[in-house]
């Protein structure tokens, strides 16, 4: 499963892309001058750009193991990421070895690094399918081929949904992707803000479009807007760093990224 025409894709290594510039930030190496060139720029605007990107990370690590430990056995993880270990499924299947987990991503880089997030358990499943998130009947197509759509599925979309402005449909994608969800999944956001820097998040915006790449900020109440007809889970939307922490995040300073996680109600 790699859905369409992905070997057709080249990797273009003249402007900076969103996996890239993370993977930067993450201290990978699967990124190119323009990704480390505008990932320069923003530390410059905002020093706090890589701690957010670590403490994002965490947020995906310690939410994927609160549902794992909760009993969800299927994941759909959409804008996954360059892989940096630990992945979201050996998360998963640290906890559950049955899990099964289906990840998707529209960037060809991610797809050429896609072995690393295949390997998973002999008992589970790991699946990657090259897809855009503003297709997200395609992408539920393509998860349906691995996960039962009837039983309780953990959507995430961690770091995503500030490259998809509402205009492109952002409310759309999750409503389509949870609508077609069994009561009981749980879906995992986290994006960007502008509630406590806005300054330096209009200069990191202003930059990404210098390159090319759409990001926008989303207050606190627009992240909450995502969760219409689902449980917010506590503690509600707060800075990544600060959902179910059990530890301060490293450094000073707010971090610019709401996470939250909500629940399809049960009957
Ligand atoms: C900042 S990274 C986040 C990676 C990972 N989810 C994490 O939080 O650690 C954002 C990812 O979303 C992907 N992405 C951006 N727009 C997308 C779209 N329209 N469809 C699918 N993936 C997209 C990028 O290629 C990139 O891999």
């Amino acid at each position: 499963m790699t859905g369409t025409g992905p070997t057709t894709q080249r990797i273009d290594t003249t402007r900076p892309h969103p996996a890239r510039v993370y993977d930067w930030f993450l201290g990978g190496k699967d990124n190119y001058p323009v990704d480390e060139e505008l990932g320069r720029r923003i530390t410059a605007i905002d020093e706090g750009a890589v701690r957010a990107a670590r403490a994002n990370r965490a947020f995906m690590q310690r939410t994927t193991r609160m549902l794992a430990e909760d009993g969800i056995r299927q994941f759909l993880d959409i804008g996954t990421g360059i892989p940096t270990e630990p992945n979201l499924h050996q998360i998963a299947q640290s906890v559950a070895p049955d899990a099964r987990v289906v990840y998707v991503d529209n960037d060809p880089i991610v797809l050429a690094h896609a072995g690393a997030l295949l390997r998973g358990t002999a008992e589970g499943v790991t699946e990657y399918a090259q897809a855009d998130a503003r297709d997200p009947h395609a992408i539920l197509e393509q998860a349906a081929a691995v996960l039962d759509l009837d039983r309780p599925v953990a959507l995430s979309l961690i770091a995503l949904l500030h490259f998809v402005a509402d205009e492109d449909g952002a409310h759309h994608v999750v409503s389509t992707l949870v609508d077609a969800l069994a009561p009981g999944s749980c879906l995992v956001l986290s994006m960007m803000t502008a509630d406590f820097e806005p300054e330096n998040v209009r200069r990191g915006i202003a930059a990404y479009a210098a390159g090319g790449v759409t990001l926008v900020a989303r207050s606190r109440d627009d992240v909450a807007a995502f969760f219409g007809g689902l449980e917010l889970l506590a503690p509600g939307v707060v800075p990544v760093s600060g959902w179910r922490a059990e530890q301060a995040p490293d450094g000073d300073g707010p971090v610019s990224l709401y996470g939250a996680v909500g629940r399809k109600p049960v009957g």
